[in-house]
């Protein structure tokens, strides 16, 4: 087992992983203009005083619609993207498949079943290596839970599960929403950390694929 961060990254995953990371990010925009400058709560309010300044009168739903509506303008893209970042979860399986030739999960495994052979001067380096390679599982098992969960959301009138279990998933869905927010910030504190300490190129390897091309 080579515990190394430093490996040869074939191009066809480079252009997932910057794609995947635009699509991640703009999917958690989407959500922070949500709950902020496009809240509806908020921007009622703002329309209902406006108008009446202006010696009109608007009522408290037509206000909330008119919010609404324009917060919808902005959420079709958390589903464009949503489209995207399915479409982008297939390519990754046909990445792994054709060019990684590994399994995320199957590594994460692998990881952890050759620590007891790893040297004791090596061990926390191969230690580390298992815990972000857990925590790259993790992320794609959770971005599965997303993609399958929006489209059932998206598709529910003709899906056709009841409202309860709707609910649950987009509860579910909302909150998992976290476990992006801290990978994020996680992960590129992780390597620019990584870069400092001795795995050097990192970060340019995910872009020139680095030098051991095997
Ligand atoms: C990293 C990926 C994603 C994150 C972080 C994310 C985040 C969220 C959050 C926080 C909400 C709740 C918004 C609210 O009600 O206040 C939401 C709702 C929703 N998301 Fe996602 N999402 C992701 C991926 C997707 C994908 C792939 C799709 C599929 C197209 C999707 C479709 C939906 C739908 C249909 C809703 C329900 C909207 C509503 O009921 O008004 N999401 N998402």
């Amino acid at each position: 087992m080579n515990y190394s961060f430093k490996k040869y990254q074939p191009l066809s995953l480079r252009w997932w992983h910057w794609l995947n990371a635009l699509a991640i990010l703009g999917l958690l925009g989407t959500v922070l203009l949500r709950k902020t400058f496009l809240s509806w709560r908020t921007n009622a309010q703002f329309i209902e005083q406006k108008v009446t300044e202006g010696g009109g009168a608007v009522t408290p739903e037509v206000a909330k619609s008119i919010a609404q509506g324009l917060r919808d303008v902005m959420w079709d893209w958390h589903y464009y993207i949503g489209f995207g970042l399915t479409a982008l979860l297939v390519i990754r399986v046909l990445v792994g498949l054709f060019a990684v030739k590994k399994c995320p999960a199957t590594h994460a495994v692998e990881s952890v079943m050759g620590l007891s052979k790893v040297p004791a001067e090596k061990k926390i380096g191969a230690i580390h290596y298992t815990l972000v390679h857990i925590g790259y599982a993790l992320f794609y098992l959770i971005t599965l839970y997303m993609v399958l969960s929006g489209l059932a959301l998206y598709f529910k009138e003709a899906i056709g599960f009841s409202k309860d279990f709707n609910h649950l998933l987009k509860e579910i869905h909302e909150v998992l929403m976290w476990f992006f927010v801290v990978f994020v910030v996680g992960h590129i504190a992780g390597v620019v950390i990584a870069e400092g300490r001795g795995d050097k190129g990192l970060i340019s390897d995910m872009f020139n694929g680095g030098e051991d091309r095997k």
